[in-house]
């Protein structure tokens, strides 16, 4: 938990934001505190946009979009952003330029391929659609791994990519006509070498996050929670045998039915199981509870805490719960949007209004 082994942790952080042209802002600065910022005002006035802003000028993407021509102010031709940022060896300052095509600048310097942007700022965003990654199916799970493991290892990125290209190529085959199970032979190898690998990966980061968010969840919860991840692709002599004994059916359904795109967690809240059992609130909490793991897991890799966004959180948590929360982030710089005006200590308030920042 922040409030105890974060005590005198070393925080990321944003120093300022400009922008020109984006989405609903003319133009726009925004000095932050190294703390907590609020972000409010009524619906459509703003406040989302400034989260995007951000998580665009670390990530080089949207959450909420893949085209980056929605980001760009209606009836003009280009939006920039401009984020000056704190790091613990370094101050740093990133430029995106978004036109025809996106114009990336780090201290100056042009940045050509996209990953050497990731990394400099991390961010960790917490939406209302996040909900999905407990409520919703096993694909949601798998991709807020693949999303926290790409950021920290690239090599995952790799075996990710091989696993689907040979998972696709096996799955086109088994659609054809004509077709014998030796075939299968060397898909299934290579099938158990990156999903072996990225079995490994994910291991390591779902223990790594069962480790955090026991306590995290007791904190501001009192709830117990429990997290059990399930592969086909633990052991590679049994994941082959297990490939060989399902080839039969796999010719017969025409998709290959074993793998780790099929890897699945559980969470017990109490122990039951969350998705079935779960209330709203309860189902959000635990999200916000795997997101606070997350950050954990990051400033043990990196030696540092990323920066918290979180859209709208204050939506189905109760006071309680809200309080809790917000103490145990003190030592990362949080950025929030709500509705409501909200008194925390250490905290700075911006009123949105219109694309205006008053
Ligand atoms: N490319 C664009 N150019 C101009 N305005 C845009 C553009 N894209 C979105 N908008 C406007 O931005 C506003 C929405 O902003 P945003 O999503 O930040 O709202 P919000 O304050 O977070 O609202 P809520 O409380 O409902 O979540 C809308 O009024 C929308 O029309
Ligand atoms: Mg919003």
């Amino acid at each position: 938990m922040f409030a105890v082994c974060g005590k005198f942790g070393v925080r990321m952080y944003i120093k300022e934001l400009k922008i020109e042209n984006f989405r609903n802002y003319k133009i726009e600065k925004i000095n932050f505190i190294p703390k907590i910022n609020i972000f409010h005002g009524d619906n459509a006035q703003g406040k989302t946009n400034i989260l995007e802003a951000i998580f665009y000028g670390s990530l080089g993407r949207s959450f909420r979009t893949n085209k980056d021509k929605d980001l760009i102010k209606f009836d003009e031709d280009f939006s920039n952003i401009d984020i000056d940022y704190h790091k613990k060896d370094r101050d740093g300052k990133i430029n995106i330029k978004i036109a025809n095509r996106k114009f990336i600048t780090l201290n100056g310097v042009k940045i050509k391929k996209l990953s050497d942007l990731i990394g400099n700022i991390n961010v960790v965003i917490f939406t209302p659609d996040d909900i999905n990654i407990l409520k919703g199916g096993p694909e949601n799970r798998r991709n807020f791994l693949d999303v926290m493991i790409s950021q920290l290892r690239p090599q995952y990125v790799y075996n990710l990519s091989n696993y689907k290209k040979t998972l696709e190529q096996r799955n086109k085959y088994l659609k054809q006509e004509k077709k014998s199970e030796d075939m299968l032979e060397i898909w299934d190898q290579k099938l158990a070498e990156f999903g072996c690998n990225i079995y490994t990966y994910r291991r390591e980061f779902v223990d790594k996050l069962i480790s955090k968010v026991k306590d995290i969840h007791k904190n501001i919860t009192g709830e117990d929670i429990r997290i059990d991840y399930s592969s086909d692709c633990e052991n590679r002599e049994e994941y082959i045998a297990h490939l060989k004994k399902n080839r039969h059916i796999d010719f017969a359904r025409e998709y290959t039915s074993c793998g780790i795109h099929r890897d699945d967690f559980k969470t017990y809240i109490n122990d039951k199981e969350i998705d079935t059992f779960g209330s709203q609130g309860q189902n959000r909490t635990a999200v916000l509870s795997l997101k606070l793991s997350e950050i954990e897991v990051i400033n043990d890799e990196i030696g540092e805490y990323p920066i918290l966004l979180l859209d709208d959180f204050m939506s189905e948590l109760d006071q309680g719960r809200i309080k809790k929360f917000l103490g145990s982030v003190q030592d990362i710089q949080v950025i929030i949007t709500c509705n409501n005006k909200i008194d925390i200590d250490n905290s700075k308030l911006f009123e949105v209004k219109e694309g205006k920042i008053e």
